[in-house]
């Protein structure tokens, strides 16, 4: 993990909760629009994957328990988890690429009906992602993935000062590279090879000597408009696109994204395949339908988008008709750390990383609502420009006090919170009835980041290890881990 130079440990906010007809009062727990729709209360649980679908991406049963206890908790908007709208195999993630998986989604929708009395909009989060391989071992690196071309040889002879290089074969060029020290192998591979032997081969938007990367632009409208199109059938109230992390359409809306087909380059040129998206699902879906769309606030990264390009693609989005703007910060490929060998890179690792999912680890500013001033500059451009699409800040979050202060002081309109409703789903429902001294609170140490990057199922250090004896608790790990929070018995 990512940390500070001398960080500095933040205790998590001290508060006073409300009562309930403070609640009943307040801006928070007031409807807000979005689209056609009312949500009931301006909170907020954002997309988080929890590991649980079966390998081949559909439902489980896991997935349908996890969604039900946040659904019990009755946050005005659940967004469920980032679901691939390819139909490829991409592990225990959800997917909705193909008619298949909708009687699996339905089932998901109503449960969450059920469980929140109908009292909770449900959207789903839609996304794409490139290809990224584990790290490889060195040996298979370069027996089996390096090419090899004139460029090793002639930096071979270069670097060692023996002219023979350039006529060895592809044989003697690999055996000896895999056996070099590190600064010959720096000096002969290029960057992005160098990258595929440290961290795994990774693609990106801008990759586009492969056919399939130029092909993205004339692809990716129809693949999400499909999959927005299942999401409606399936009964969910609302797809959010997913445009922001280390994606697909984030890769297009990055600074770094240099194409030269009209698609990188520019602001202009960068956000016009999100755009075209965004058109194409809105024809397949209708007017009537949710759309709308998670993008970073400042990508925080080096030659990455910042709060500017943010503004940008704000307004832009807000006049296309997106009926609401999610905003995330960082968590980028680009400064994430060095993979383990046989891991893939996890762009939750660098600093980058730690402005996505800030812990008390922090610097003098602390981790708690780090990302609202940036919201702030972006809400008030995309007023400033005659547009009123609800906007979603989240990031530390935790309070009802930092909820209702950001909302009063108009920094954003609805509040997320994604790590404090892990640790304690109940939390809208025991603010509203002014019982918030009940609840868990979150502690931002990332023990269920920890718990995404390996893969394994998530769940809160709070209260994944109690009444584990109790009959009918589902768990992981051999029976060390409940996978849902207790009930609240209110
Ligand atoms: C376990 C886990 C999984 C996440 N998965 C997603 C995801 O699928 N899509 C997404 O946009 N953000 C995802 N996030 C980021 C959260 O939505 C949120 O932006 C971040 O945790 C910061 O908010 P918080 O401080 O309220 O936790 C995930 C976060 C966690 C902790
Ligand atoms: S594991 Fe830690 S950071 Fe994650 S939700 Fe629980 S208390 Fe918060």
């Amino acid at each position: 993990m990512w940390k500070f130079k001398n960080p500095i440990k933040h205790p998590i906010l001290e508060t006073r909760w409300p009562t309930a007809e403070l609640a009943a009062r307040s801006r928070l727990f007031s409807p807000v629009g979005i689209g056609k729709l009312e949500a009931r209360s301006r909170t907020w649980v954002p997309a988080m994957v929890p590991w649980r679908a079966t390998e081949d991406g559909f439902v489980t049963q896991q997935n349908l328990a996890w969604y039900k206890r946040f659904a019990e908790g009755r946050p005005g908007v659940l967004v469920v988890e980032a679901t691939g709208v390819r139909d490829i195999p991409s592990g225990p993630l959800l997917r909705i690429g193909d008619d298949r998986f909708i009687p699996g989604l339905r089932k998901l929708v109503d449960v969450v009906r059920e469980a929140s009395d109908g009292q909770t909009l449900l959207f789903i989060q839609i996304i794409d992602f490139l290809a990224v391989k584990r790290r490889p071992e060195k040996a298979k690196y370069f027996q089996r993935f390096l090419v090899v071309d004139d460029h090793h040889r002639r930096a071979l002879a270069e670097v060692t000062e023996h002219t023979d290089w350039v006529t060895e074969s592809d044989a003697e060029v690999r055996e000896y590279l895999q056996n070099a020290d590190d600064e010959i192998v720096e000096f002969v591979l290029r960057a992005r090879e160098l990258e595929a032997l440290r961290f795994g081969y990774r693609e990106r938007v801008t990759d586009t000597h492969l056919e399939h990367i130029r092909g993205l632009p004339a692809e990716l409208p129809g693949i999400f408009a499909a999959a927005a199109e299942r999401a409606r059938e399936a009964g969910f109230h609302g797809v959010e696109l997913h445009y922001a992390h280390a994606y697909t359409m984030a890769g297009f809306l990055s600074a770094q994204n240099d194409r030269t087909d009209g698609y990188g380059g520019s602001r202009e040129h960068r956000v016009r395949l999100p755009l075209e998206v965004y058109r194409e699902v809105r024809k397949r879906v209708g007017d009537d339908y949710v759309v709308g769309v998670r993008f970073l606030a400042d990508e925080v990264i080096t030659r990455g988008s910042r709060v500017e390009d943010a503004i940008y693609y704000a307004k832009e989005f807000a006049a296309a008709g997106f009926d609401f703007l999610s905003l995330s910060k960082g968590g980028k490929f680009e400064d994430a750390q060095e993979p383990k060998v046989g891991q893939a890179v996890y762009p939750y690792t660098g600093q980058s990383g730690y402005e996505c999912m800030p812990t008390v680890l922090s610097d003098a500013t602390g981790p708690f609502g780090r990302s609202v001033p940036l919201v702030a500059a972006i809400k008030k451009a995309v007023n400033d420009a005659g547009f009123a699409p609800p906007i979603v800040a989240t990031g530390g979050i935790s309070t009802f006090e930092q909820a209702e202060e950001i909302l009063q002081l108009g920094q954003a309109d609805i509040v997320g919170m994604a790590r404090q409703a892990l640790a304690d789903p109940d939390w809208f429902v025991k603010v509203k009835v002014g019982r918030g001294n009940e609840v868990r609170r979150c502690t931002y140490t990332n023990y269920c980041e920890a718990l995404d990057q390996a893969h394994r199922p998530v769940t809160c250090k709070l209260w994944d290890r109690l009444d584990l004896d109790e009959e009918g608790i589902a768990t992981v790990d051999d029976g060390r881990r409940r996978l849902e929070p207790p009930p609240w018995v209110g």
